[in-house]
């Protein structure tokens, strides 16, 4: 008992000193932990994204091990190296990326990230994403800062999701930089409330969307902050027979020009895919904004949709809870043949009403949600959850 006081007193004073040491020296550790990804492999590669606040530091270093080293960098197995940006109109500011290699699927790791002039922040833990066996999804967009955003960030996290997708208008701060304070505050809310209960961060996809951009002109900040391999628009695997599909609404990239042809590209590619899900941000069959508004979407990706086959489709923007029929050719069609379309961002921002005569709404409600995607080798568990966890929507797709 005694022998146990004494190391808890030992401990503490470490920590203080460790503290003292980095105040003295006028450290400024990584703020905005965060994972993402370049490319496609989700299951062997990871993007540790931080922040510093300071002076430039060399190279962005990541520290990193299959067991826990409670923050002591000299113990740490694996080492990765990276490169900052400076971002323009930010005094200081510099957004680092360093991608992790040769990991094994479905497998911890302990990290600790920083530089040598800034200083390491506090161990954190990832998982990669599995190849084989269960893979579990949350999905939701149009977040913001506010009671409600946190109270469903924790919601989401308690179920130990592997991957969280979002599907844009995250933090409502447009691209400017004299915004940063919002990003800011956005960021922390995630940093504290989307990790698991046994503690893990939990890696990011992230589509863009009209509140991330400036109109009319270039993100920075989003594109800064979520390069994810430099594009709006991009493939992901996640596990063995489920390939995802980000794409950007006209934000950043137009719906034709690169993206489509890239869109037409990927999805040939990944024909023999058994599951097939996009994400995006304004509905192609929206719950709350009239059918008409969506006509440009639906002219630009509709065909691809149906002749690759699209098994689901997250849409977002309109704040709503809502699923469709399996739709195909702009008909109600059996599930084996069709496409369904799952929104409407209701995260964080208050729902709005829903025109519940739509032809194609087979379900939709007034109602803050997100979705959770239980993946299997044949088949997929989608469930809508409540901002308090109530299931609101159940249904399985095999494929
Ligand atoms: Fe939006």
């Amino acid at each position: 008992m005694l022998s146990r006081y004494l190391k808890l007193v030992w401990c503490s004073f470490l920590l203080s000193m460790q503290l003292s040491l980095t105040a003295a020296q006028g450290q400024t550790p990584p703020l905005h932990v965060y994972l993402t990804w370049q490319g496609e492999d989700t299951s062997h590669q990871i993007v540790v994204n931080f922040h510093t606040q300071g002076k430039k530091g060399g190279a962005s270093k990541v520290y990193y091990d299959e067991a826990s080293k409670n923050g002591d960098l000299k113990q740490y197995t694996f080492k990765a190296e990276g490169g900052f940006k400076e971002i323009t109109g930010l005094v200081d500011r510099h957004f680092h990326e360093v991608q992790l290699n040769n990991l094994s699927p479905g497998k911890e790791y302990y990290f600790i990230v920083g530089d040598d002039v800034n200083g390491f922040s506090e161990e954190r833990k990832f998982k990669t994403l599995p190849l084989d066996g269960p893979l579990r999804i949350a999905q939701g967009g149009d977040i913001g800062i506010s009671e409600s955003s946190i109270k469903m960030s924790r919601q989401v996290a308690s179920y130990s999701p592997d991957v969280i997708v979002l599907g844009g208008d995250l933090v409502y701060a447009v691209g400017t930089v004299a915004n940063i304070g919002k990003w800011d505050e956005w960021f922390s809310m995630l940093e504290k409330n989307l990790i698991t209960p046994d503690g893990r961060t939990i890696p990011l996809i992230v589509a863009v969307g009209n509140h991330d951009v400036s109109v009319g002109e270039f993100s920075p900040l989003f594109s800064y902050f979520f390069p994810q391999g430099g594009a709006t628009y991009f493939d992901r695997k996640l596990g063995k027979n489920t390939v995802l599909f980000v794409l950007d609404s006209g934000h950043i990239a137009s719906y034709h020009g690169a993206q489509l042809t890239w869109l037409q590209q990927a999805l040939k590619k990944h024909s023999d895919a058994k599951n097939k899900i996009a994400v995006y941000h304004v509905p192609l069959y929206p719950s709350f904004r009239p059918y008409i508004l969506s006509l440009p979407a639906r002219r630009a990706w509709l065909g691809l949709f149906d002749a690759f086959h699209l098994n689901v489709a997250f849409e977002h923007h309109d704040h709503a809870f809502k699923r469709t029929h399996p739709l195909r050719d702009g008909k109600k069609v059996s599930e084996a043949e069709g496409t369904i379309y799952l929104g409407d961002g209701a995260w964080g921002k208050p729902p709005r009403r829903v025109h519940t005569r739509a032809w194609y709404l087979k379900k939709a409600s007034s109602t803050n949600h997100f979705w959770l995607v239980d993946l299997n080798d044949s088949s997929a568990e989608y469930k809508a959850i409540s901002i308090d966890g109530k299931v609101i929507d159940h249904f399985s797709l095999n494929f």
